[in-house]
C-alpha cells in the first residue's frame, strides 16, 4: 500500500476514495453541526466502545501508542487510533470531549462526565465497573456536584444540568463476548440476554428516579465480525456469513438488540415524560463491513494494529501496542484498529450515520436534549 503522501493521492484510487469518503462525512455531519441553545450536559455509561480514558485513569492500565496516533498524537486511554463515536457526537454539538469520571488530573466536568470503562459488562452486578457500579458512581457524582454548586462552584453541574442532560448507554457487547469466550453454547448465551437487558432497564429507571428524562441507547454491533473473534474460530467452521463473519455471534447480538429495542418501547410507555432514543449501531456497522469498498475501506476484517498478517492480522497474545505488532499506514482504509475496536475513520462514518437520524427510533436529532 502506498505511503500516506499527499502527492500520490491523485494517482492512487484507494486514497482518492478515502479522501472522498472523508469529505462526504464532513458534508453529512455539517448540516447537523449546530450549537445547543442550552449548555449541553452528557453522561455516558458503557464499555471500551466509549471509554475516553477511564480504565487508564482508574486502574493505571497502560494503553500505549500507537493508540491515539491519528488524532491525539499520543495515547489518551482510548482504544482506537483516534476519536471514538462519542467524541464525534460531542464535537457535533460543539462541546468538549467528555472527561472520564475517574480522571482526577486536569478534568473538567462542566459538560458532564464519562463513566464508561474498558471491559465493562452489566453482570455480575457488583464487580467494577459494571453498569450498576457506573450508575452508582453517577449518583455520587450528582450528590457532590450539587453540593459544590450550592456552595458557589461554577464548574460543576447543577440541578438544571442534571434534569436536561442526555444519559447515554452503550453496553452489552462484553456480556455476550465473555459468555462465548467461556465456551458457553449459543443456546446458553442467548438464555442470558433477558438478565442483561434487565440490568439496563434497572439503570435507566434508577437514573429516571433521580430526575433524568433524556436517554440515548446504542444497541450492540456485529460481534461475529470482530477480527479477534474470527481469529479464535476454527477455520473449517461452517458458521460464517457471506462477509466472513461468525453467524451465531451475530445472531446472538441481534437477539440482544431485539430485546433492547423492546425494552426501550416498554420504557417509553412506562415513563411518559421521558425521551428514549434507540440507535441501531448494528445496522450501521454491518453496512460498513458489508459495503466497505463503497465507503473507501478495504479488507474490512483485517486488523490495522496487530500481529500475524492476513487474513485477520490478530494474535491474542500480541495485542496492539506490544513490541512486534504490525501497524497499517495511516489512511490505508482499515475498519478495525486493534481487532476489537474501530478506527477513527470508521468511527467518523458511524457517527455521521448516527447523526443522520436514519437509524434512530424515534427519529430525533442528537442535539434534541439541548434545544
Ligand atoms: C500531530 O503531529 C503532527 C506531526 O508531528 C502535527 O502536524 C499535528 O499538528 C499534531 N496534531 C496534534 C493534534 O497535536
Ligand atoms: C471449548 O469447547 C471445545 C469443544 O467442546 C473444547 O474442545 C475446548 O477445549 C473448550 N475450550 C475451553 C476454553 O474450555
Ligand atoms: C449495502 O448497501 C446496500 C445499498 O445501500 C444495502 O441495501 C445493503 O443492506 C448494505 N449491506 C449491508 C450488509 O448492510
Amino acid at each position: 500500500m502506498a505511503s500516506y503522501n499527499i502527492l500520490s493521492i491523485s494517482n492512487n484510487p484507494l486514497l482518492f476514495l478515502i479522501i472522498s469518503a472523508a469529505y462526504i462525512c464532513i458534508f453529512v455531519v455539517t448540516p447537523v453541526l449546530c450549537e445547543c441553545k442550552n449548555a449541553p450536559v452528557l453522561f455516558n455509561f458503557g464499555d471500551s466502545n466509549s471509554d475516553t480514558g477511564g480504565l487508564a485513569a482508574g486502574l493505571g492500565y497502560d494503553v500505549s501508542f500507537p493508540n491515539g496516533r491519528t488524532f491525539f498524537n499520543k495515547s489518551t486511554g482510548r482504544l482506537s487510533d483516534g476519536r471514538l463515536v462519542l467524541d464525534f457526537l460531542c464535537q457535533s454539538i460543539k462541546t468538549g470531549l467528555l472527561n472520564p469520571y475517574l480522571d482526577a488530573i486536569g478534568s473538567t466536568f462542566t459538560n458532564g462526565a464519562n463513566f464508561a470503562i474498558v471491559g465493562s459488562r452489566t453482570l455480575p452486578k457488583y464487580i467494577p465497573f459494571s453498569l450498576n457500579i457506573q450508575v452508582m458512581q453517577f449518583f455520587h457524582f450528582k450528590r457532590r456536584s450539587t453540593e459544590l454548586v450550592a456552595s458557589g462552584s461554577r464548574h460543576m453541574v447543577g440541578d438544571d444540568g442534571f434534569r436536561n442532560a442526555l444519559y447515554m448507554i452503550d453496553i452489552g457487547q462484553n456480556d455476550l463476548a465473555d459468555s462465548f469466550a467461556k465456551n458457553l453454547s449459543y443456546v446458553q448465551v442467548v438464555k442470558k440476554i433477558p438478565s442483561v437487558v434487565m440490568e439496563i432497564r434497572n439503570s435507566i429507571k434508577a437514573i429516571y428516579e433521580h430526575g433524568g428524562r433524556k436517554f440515548w441507547v446504542h444497541n450492540t454491533g456485529p460481534l461475529g465480525c470482530l477480527p479477534q473473534k474470527l481469529s479464535l474460530v476454527q477455520k473449517n467452521s461452517d458458521d460464517f456469513d457471506s462477509f466472513g463473519c461468525v453467524s451465531s455471534y451475530n445472531q446472538a447480538a441481534q437477539l440482544f438488540n431485539e430485546a433492547l429495542s423492546h425494552l426501550c418501547q416498554e420504557l417509553r410507555s412506562e415513563m411518559k415524560d421521558a425521551a428514549i432514543v434507540y440507535v441501531d449501531i448494528y445496522r450501521i456497522k454491518y453496512d460498513i463491513i458489508g459495503n466497505a469498498t463503497k465507503y473507501g475501506f478495504s479488507n474490512p476484517l483485517m486488523t490495522c494494529c496487530g500481529y500475524g498478517g492476513p487474513p485477520y492480522n490478530y494474535n491474542i497474545k500480541i495485542p496492539c501496542g506490544q513490541p512486534g505488532t504490525q501497524v497499517c499506514k495511516e489512511g490505508s482504509g482499515a475498519v478495525f484498529w486493534d481487532g476489537i475496536h474501530y478506527t477513527e475513520a470508521a468511527n467518523a462514518l458511524i457517527a455521521s450515520k448516527i447523526l443522520s437520524m436514519d437509524y434512530s427510533t424515534p427519529h430525533m436529532a442528537f442535539d434534541f436534549f439541548c434545544q
